[in-house]
């Protein structure tokens, strides 16, 4: 398998220093950040929204993945692409016209995605695939950094790797150097990497090339 894309999650980051963090994260060399926006209703934990990224915007020029954990993300699409977001990630569980908000983002320039969560069927984003750059398949409840990998919903990865082999398939929570495989293996292509990327003494290049080595 090629080797899958890794973006670590400012979650379980310090949020004292997220400059300095965002500083370490570049120096290990990622590719993308995944940015976690919780809203306390769809999800019960609160983080940050568009004018934390818009701050985050102007100290780096890496790509922000906007996983929106949010009930109501068509009310938030602009104000995210005009902090910054590159890529925005909203639940299939609360959009009701998905079609027309993908399209949305897009004409905004933006990439667009459907996460699932564990209970939710791959069929809710079978529809779309077509209209979608990538689907983000959770591997636990959203809400909270360092649970357990959840290895079932590895069928939902495989199921949709078979019906559109070249898509992006990425999935969050849990990933650490013991689970990466079975999520490459399943045909995951990225890899989001919250509580496993960050360590005391900073060096994440370190942390991260673990779970790379392992997806390997
Ligand atoms: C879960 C978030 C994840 C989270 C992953 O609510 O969507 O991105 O930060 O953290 P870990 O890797 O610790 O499960
Ligand atoms: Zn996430």
């Amino acid at each position: 398998a090629t080797a899958p894309l890794i973006t670590p999650s400012l979650l379980d980051c310090d949020f004292a220093e997220v400059g300095r963090e965002i500083a370490r994260l570049e120096a290990a060399g990622v590719a993308a950040l995944h940015l976690d926006v919780m809203d306390g209703h769809f999800v019960p934990n609160l983080s940050y929204g568009p004018p934390v990224v818009a701050d985050w915007r102007a100290v780096t020029d890496l790509p922000f993945d906007a996983h929106l954990m949010i009930s109501n993300p068509a009310e938030y699409l602009d104000a995210f692409v005009d902090a910054g977001a590159d890529s925005l990630l909203v639940h299939a569980e609360v959009v009701r016209k998905p079609a027309d908000l993908l399209r949305q983002i897009r004409d905004r320039g933006c990439r667009a995605g459907l996460v699932i969560n564990p209970p939710t069927p791959w069929t809710a984003v079978e529809p779309y695939l077509d209209q979608l750059d990538s689907v983000l398949v959770m591997s636990v409840m959203p809400g909270f950094g360092g649970q357990r990998f959840q290895e079932t919903v590895l069928e939902k990865v495989r199921a949709i790797r078979a019906a559109r082999p070249g898509l992006r398939i990425a999935i969050d929570g849990g990933i650490n150097a013991r689970t990466a495989d079975q999520a490459t293996e399943a045909g995951a292509t990225q890899l989001v990497v919250g509580s496993a990327t960050y360590r005391a003494d900073g060096n994440y290049a370190a942390s991260l090339g673990e779970v790379a080595e392992a997806a390997r």
